[in-house]
């Protein structure tokens, strides 16, 4: 059994070691850049931690990168240097770092090294690895790796593995990744700026600061629930859904009105017209 080491003790390093392990996955252990960290992660799932990254990299066959993006790159070109210094052999190693937005060319030369590289990303927000655990089975994983024959039986010893511990693992070709990730972008953080500026437009109502936190609540929840479930435009309510173009017009004729609502207005127009047109185009006018 390939033994599975982290470099890179946070979120989703802990979140995938905790996972791997409740499935009797061989974990080598945690390296960080703070000892803290690994040691912590570490002793959640009684493994060991190494101060030095060529020793992880030493007692692993598969090592996930699940530091942040910016770093992965440095990482990899320390494993490198480790290699030349004789101090690291990568040859049959798999890397995977977990970044949505970077493909596995992060891992520049890896033939050279005789190494696999591929990114595997889960479309969930990792805040607490302990809940990640219990998500990671009803979430999408996607796996990319360049698509050659020296590649193909070990993404597909990957796949098998990670669908053996109930993964739901799709692929995706490395020219996808950046729409890919920008479309995982929109369905989570620019939802938040959409709160936001709703917030905001609610609190020049007039009503109290506390309540229009809450007030949107129960309208935002209810709606991305149904959302989830029916579909986006199946479940669409509101004046769009009911034809109602002359409220529209009057939103968007009151957010004109002060030069300070400027971006206000571009979103609400811009998300506007995308409703309209998609919901005449899915068929759905009522
Ligand atoms: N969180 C999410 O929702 C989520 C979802 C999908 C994918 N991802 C991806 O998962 C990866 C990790 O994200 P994360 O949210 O887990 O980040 P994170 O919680 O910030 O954890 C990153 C960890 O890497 C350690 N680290 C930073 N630089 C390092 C270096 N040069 N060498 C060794 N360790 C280093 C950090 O240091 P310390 O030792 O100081 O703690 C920290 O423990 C990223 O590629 C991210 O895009 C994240």
């Amino acid at each position: 059994m390939r033994r599975i080491g982290f470099i890179g003790a946070g979120k989703v390093g802990r979140a995938l070691g905790m996972f791997f392990a409740k499935n009797g996955r061989t974990i080598s252990g945690y390296y960080s850049r703070s000892n803290h960290s690994a040691q912590n992660a570490a002793a959640c799932i009684g493994a060991t931690y190494y101060e030095d990254l060529k020793d992880i990299a030493n007692c692993s066959d598969v090592l996930f990168l699940t530091v942040p993006d910016r770093s992965i790159r440095d990482v990899w070109d320390q494993l490198v240097s480790l290699q030349d210094q004789g101090q690291v052999l990568l040859k049959d190693k798999i890397l995977i770092h977990c970044s949505g937005s970077l493909s596995s060319e992060v891992f520049s030369n890896l033939k050279e090294r005789g190494a696999f590289g591929f990114s595997l990303h889960p479309i969930l927000a990792v805040s607490d690895p302990k809940t990640a655990v219990e998500q990671f089975p009803t979430c999408i994983f996607t796996l990319e790796g360049e698509d050659s024959p020296e590649m193909a039986p070990v993404r597909q010893e990957l796949l098998s593995d990670f669908r053996a511990m109930g993964l739901k693992v799709a692929e995706i070709s490395k020219e996808k990744k950046i729409r890919y990730h920008a479309s995982c972008v929109m369905a989570s953080n620019l939802v938040n700026a959409l709160l936001a500026a709703s917030q905001e437009m609610l609190s020049g109502c007039g009503l109290e600061e506390e309540l229009c936190e809450k007030a949107l609540s129960p309208l935002f929840l209810g709606n991305a629930n149904a959302a989830a479930i029916r579909g986006p435009i199946d479940s669409l309510t509101g004046p769009i859904q009911r034809g109602d173009l002359v409220t529209v017009q009057r939103h968007m004729e009151e957010l004109s009105k002060d030069e300070r609502d400027h971006q206000l207005l571009l979103i609400y127009q811009s998300l506007s017209e995308y409703l309209q047109h998609h919901k005449g185009v899915n068929g759905n006018e009522r």
